[in-house]
């Protein structure tokens, strides 16, 4: 089969289209002819090397050659343990280890996956996986929203931005979306009340302070985001450096006994049921996910070059002919 593999952290043009072994299901696992894959952060960490989880099982070189979580296909082969899916169901789903999706085929556990909506595309039901189960449990779960409740997203114009931004306005919150000067009009469609240009803007030193606060791009003190926060409010952090990660999990349970604020790291969880919950949000048209642009495999490395140069908003997604 065709994949895209590389053989060192690096940019984009580490990454080759080749030509490698098909995978073959476990007992446990389903062989998935991919349809589309959608691009996440994460597969540009797990490119570039960093933040240092991005490196877990590959100190020095990647140990998973083929990048890429978010997939939507059709089985083609179920293990003898797969009682959930029979070959022809249309699926889709994040992987387990964040890899392998970049190929025409791929293995996964009949455990993270889902039936795709009939009436959604391949590209339409790869755009949620990762990025949407991320907004639900950061909004929905952490943050507990109730009406009126003034909630502000960091990174707010990528993939799980999007949902989350989506996801706040239907709890009826007054909605703040941080990102790049490129990104504002896009959070603004999204439903955004307030925006913030980071490149022009902290919004830990503008004065300003929120019941929640849900960050995909973590890099400050704890006590910069306990600054934003009201008394009793919550700061999650999903995605930043580990450092930073580190920091917060020293010093937040400090931050709380004094403060009462919160300032927690999300340790996101897969399950099916949540990724059937946001996908039924999107089927209804109360969240939209919306897709940046489109590319082809052999059109990963653009794909990924874009995603990681700031360009894309909301999701970029792959179409594997
Ligand atoms: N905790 C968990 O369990 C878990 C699970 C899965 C994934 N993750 C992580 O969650 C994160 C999810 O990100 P995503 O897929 O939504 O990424 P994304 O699509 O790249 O979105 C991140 C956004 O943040 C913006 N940004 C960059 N620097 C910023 C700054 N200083 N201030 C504000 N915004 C900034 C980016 O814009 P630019 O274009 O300007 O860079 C981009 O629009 C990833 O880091 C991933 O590894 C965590």
């Amino acid at each position: 089969m065709k994949a895209i593999v590389y053989a060192e952290y690096g940019q984009p043009d580490v990454l080759q289209l080749k030509e490698v072994a098909k995978p073959a299901p476990t007992d446990d696992e389903v062989l998935i002819k991919v349809h589309a894959v959608s691009v996440n952060r994460s597969d540009w960490e797990g490119l570039i090397g960093k933040p240092l989880y991005a490196r877990i099982g590959g100190l020095r070189k990647p140990s998973n050659k083929i990048l890429g979580s978010d997939i939507a296909g059709r089985v083609k082969m179920a293990g003898k343990n797969n009682n959930q899916f029979q070959p022809g169901d249309e699926v889709f789903g994040e992987m387990g280890d964040y890899h392998g999706g970049f190929a025409e085929y791929v293995c996964a556990s009949g455990r993270i996956l889902a039936l795709k909506p009939a009436d959604m595309t391949f590209e339409e039901a790869a755009a949620i996986p990762q990025a949407g189960v991320i907004a639900l449990q950061g909004i929905r779960d952490k943050g507990q929203i109730q009406p009126g409740q003034k909630v502000l997203i960091n990174g707010a114009g990528g993939g799980a931005g999007m949902f989350a931004i989506q996801l706040a306005k239907l709890y009826g919150a007054e909605v703040t979306g941080v990102d790049n000067t490129g990104k504002l009009d896009f959070m603004r469609s999204l439903g955004a009340d307030h925006v913030i240009d980071y490149t022009r803007e902290d919004f830990t030193k503008n004065g300003k302070q929120y019941d929640f606060i849900l960050d995909l791009i973590a890099y400050r003190s704890a006590f910069a985001y306990a600054r934003a926060l009201k008394p009793n409010g919550s700061y999650y952090a999903v995605g930043g450096s580990v450092a930073t990660f580190l920091q917060f999990l020293l010093i937040g349970p400090w931050i709380r006994r004094a403060s009462g604020k919160h300032v927690r790291v999300l340790a996101v969880q897969r399950n099916r049921k949540d990724l059937e919950h946001i996908t039924d949000l999107c089927k209804t048209g109360k969240i939209i996910p919306f897709i940046d642009k489109r590319y082809s495999l052999s059109e990963v490395p653009e794909a990924l070059r874009y995603l990681g140069e700031g360009r894309a908003k909301g999701k970029v997604v792959i179409t594997v002919e």
